[in-house]
């Protein structure tokens, strides 16, 4: 018997929920995964689909549960509500997801008030802070997968562009999961040289080329669903990975959505820092020197948020 169950419950077993709870069952994050959905018939589909994959992925065992379940849950995954239809924003989900989160928050500060919470559901910087508001546990034991999918699919566009392997490649997307998200050109690096000024593996600088693969990052998820209906897959992979530094107590640094407190001249919004992940949530945020256009856009993302997370907690 396993000294310490390592317990994830996943509330939301829609596609990213689902995607999610792959992720953690294909990487034996947990060895517990407690899956919740307001269609408890499709979670208990989704958790012996999963059950019968043991052979293959190890013993991971997967069950549908109710909040009280949850109490031995050291993180729970909140990736339920509604995703973007084609032509919608993520802020368009706001409204109906905040209606959602409230009632969550509920159950879980009754039930689950040590947990950490990953927080996957769109808009999910607006989200991040109403769950920080509306629970009574830290805030820093509340983050939301913010632009860590961003910068993912930023850092694999550009080994792309270089042939290089995008985990050697050293940049951010930061500010809004969404539309007024950033990439931090200024930092950016591939072997310890600047991206910016320098040819890198025969590929010479190339700025509207650059500025073509962080449009085309900005714009990834209008794209899949055009095509797919949704995104999850990558996603789930950035929740198992989060999931994992803070089961693991790795101190990673990854780029989540964490209340600002005077950062940059910013307080009152979540958005992503570079952030210390570790078993208590965030230890600290990394603070990159920005220049004057990066600095710029971080305060145009905190000042969208802001409007919206007005209208969210009236
Ligand atoms: C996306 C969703 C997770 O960017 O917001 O695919």
């Amino acid at each position: 018997m396993a000294i310490q169950k390592r317990t994830v419950g996943v509330i939301g077993t829609g596609n990213v929920g689902v995607a999610a709870a792959y992720a953690l069952f294909m990487q034996q994050t947990a060895s517990d995964l407690i899956l919740l959905d307001k269609d408890q018939r499709r979670a208990e589909g989704e958790a012996l689909d999963l059950m019968h994959g043991q052979t293959f992925a190890g013993p991971t065992r997967v069950r549908v549960g109710d909040y009280a379940d949850l109490a031995e849950a050291q993180v729970i995954v909140i990736a339920a509500g509604v995703g973007q239809r084609p032509g919608e924003t993520r802020l368009d989900l706001m409204e109906r997801n905040v209606a959602v989160f409230r009632a969550i928050l509920t159950e879980l500060d009754r039930h689950a008030p040590t947990a950490l919470l990953v927080i996957a559901t769109n808009p999910v910087d607006v989200l991040t802070y109403v769950a920080q508001e509306l629970s009574t546990r830290p805030p820093q034991r509340i983050l939301g997968t913010g632009t860590m999918l961003d910068t993912a699919r930023f850092r694999s566009l550009l080994g792309e562009h270089y042939g290089v392997d995008p985990r050697s490649v050293h940049a951010y997307i930061l500010g809004e999961h969404g539309d007024t998200e950033f990439p931090v050109w200024s930092d950016a690096r591939i072997g310890g040289l600047r991206l910016v000024g320098n040819t890198i593996n025969g590929r010479p600088y190339d700025r509207p080329a650059l500025d073509a693969i962080f449009e085309r990052t900005r714009r990834s998820a209008y794209d899949i669903i055009e095509r797919k209906g949704y995104t999850n897959l990558a996603i789930g992979l950035v929740i198992a990975r989060l999931v994992q530094t803070i089961l693991d107590g790795q101190h990673s640094v990854l780029p989540v959505s964490v209340r600002l407190q005077g950062e940059y001249g910013i307080s009152g919004v979540c958005l992503s820092l570079p952030g210390i992940v570790s078993e208590n949530g965030l230890e600290t945020s990394i603070l990159p020197e920005l220049d004057d256009t990066e600095l710029a856009a971080m305060h145009h993302s905190a000042n969208v948020l802001r409007e919206r997370i007005a209208e969210a907690l009236p």
